[in-house]
């Protein structure tokens, strides 16, 4: 595909050490002039290496706030090459018509395999017996352990990741019950709980694959662990607020409950260096680990290939399917066409103008797509043009007032 501006010269820096499979990715679509740093870049050295990168890909440890931003010049994309984008001014690269992309379902299986393997590991009560081991005890005994075959197990949030411990629960044998908001469809023999309390009184293990939000947070209490049998688990590898921690030591030190799995916690460590502090770090019967429910090497390639992907099909078609801060469009080909992009203030009057450039220039326009979000408008014109045409499109439409930035593919 032919764009306004050649591939090779499509400037790509890419931060923090991403994934080979993001440059294969990129490689692969025809774009090659690619700089890949293998580490996050001091300020300074990072303003130098994005002043002229026309797309720029990053992880958690990069900000992309507004001074950095402002050390661009060319800048039209953004990947993030992980799941959170707080780390970048999404208002600001929204103002800019730059869109931002994540790879939010890439660690998908990761998290859903993790979660099985503590299923069954709490099941067995592995982890107060490797604690003795290690503490040079012998706890040899087969009380309090089952299989996970013929277990329910209860999942709350039947969503990428929900869905995903249910196929490979029932996989094992377990009777997979859940609970959502939202009618979703159930997948195998999953059956819908009728109500949350049901879900807990009748689940061996309860996982919990929420969002964070208002209505999640703390929504495992007290009263909602209670309804929870002796026996049962209780498995959190969603956000960090869902459960009230409060609750689950006194419900733990109580035997309440069997034991717990933790991936996530209200207030994590910001770096390795430092310490790990939660009331949960003195149970056995708990399995702690530092969130990384989706963090292994497989992860790790799906993100560089989807993130890659969504950046490649933006330059080469204009597709923002999925970005976090840009009206989303999903575009056909448009082969034999000219397509023009307009990025724009979400005002009144715009499309009239953007018509009226066409009609005046004689040009027909075959297809014509409108997003608009909050404050951003996106108009992708699709139309039989000439080379020359399409350059006079582009150039008038730039001059209609309210717009952001505009591109022509070929
Ligand atoms: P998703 O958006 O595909 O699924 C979430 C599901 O929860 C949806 O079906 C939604 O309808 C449902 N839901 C929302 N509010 C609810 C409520 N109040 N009660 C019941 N159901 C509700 O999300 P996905 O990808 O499955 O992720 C789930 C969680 O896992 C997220 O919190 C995400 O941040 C977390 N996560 C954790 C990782 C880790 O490293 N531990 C890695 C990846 C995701």
């Amino acid at each position: 595909m032919k764009t306004s501006f050649p591939k090779q010269d499509i400037k790509i820096v890419l931060l923090e050490g991403i994934h080979q499979s993001a440059v294969d990715a990129f490689h692969a679509a025809g774009y090659t002039n690619i700089t890949h740093h293998e580490k996050a870049l001091p300020r300074d050295e990072l303003f130098a290496a994005i002043a002229d990168a026309h797309v720029i890909g990053l992880r958690s440890r990069t900000q992309l706030d507004q001074e950095a931003i402002s050390h661009t010049r060319h800048l039209f994309a953004v990947g993030c090459f992980c799941i959170g984008t707080n780390q970048v001014d999404l208002t600001q690269t929204g103002q800019l018509g730059v869109p931002v992309f994540n790879a939010p379902y890439s660690n998908t299986r990761s998290v859903a395999e993790l979660v099985i393997a503590e299923a069954i590991l709490l099941l067995r009560r592995v982890p107060e017996r490797n604690a003795s081991c290690h503490r040079g005890g012998w706890a040899k005994s087969a009380d309090g352990s089952f299989e996970a075959r013929g277990k329910t197990i209860g999942i709350i949030g039947y969503g990428h990741i929900g869905t995903q411990v249910g196929v490979l629960a029932e996989a094992l044998g377990m009777h997979v019950l859940y609970h959502d908001i939202e009618a979703k469809l159930a997948l195998g023999n999953a059956a819908r709980a009728r109500s949350l309390d049901e879900l807990l009184a009748r689940a061996d293990v309860v996982t919990l694959h929420v969002p964070a939000t208002a209505e999640t947070k703390g929504m495992l209490g007290a009263a909602e662990i209670a309804r929870m049998h002796a026996g049962a688990m209780l498995i959190n590898a969603s956000r960090g607020n869902v459960v009230n921690i409060d609750a689950l030591v006194e419900a733990l030190r109580n035997k309440r409950i069997a034991g717990a799995a933790v991936d996530v916690f209200p207030k994590e460590p910001k770096s390795r260096d430092e310490a790990f502090e939660s009331a949960l770090r003195e149970f056995d019967n708990v399995l702690l680990t530092p969130h990384v429910g989706g963090s292994t090497q497989e992860a790790q390639r799906n993100i560089g290939t989807e993130v890659a992907s969504k950046l490649v099909r933006y330059s080469d078609n204009g597709s923002t399917l999925s970005a976090v801060n840009f009206p989303e469009v999903n575009l056909p080909e448009h082969a034999g066409s000219s397509r023009l992009l307009h990025i724009h203030h979400n005002v009144p009057g715009v499309l009239s103008r953007i018509n009226d450039v066409f009609s005046k220039l004689g040009v027909n326009i075959n297809g014509q797509h409108l997003q608009t979000a909050g404050d951003l408008g996106y108009v992708v014109l699709d139309a039989s043009a000439s080379d020359a045409q399409s350059e006079a499109l582009r150039e008038q439409l730039s001059a209609i007032p309210g717009t952001i930035r505009t591109r022509l593919l070929y």
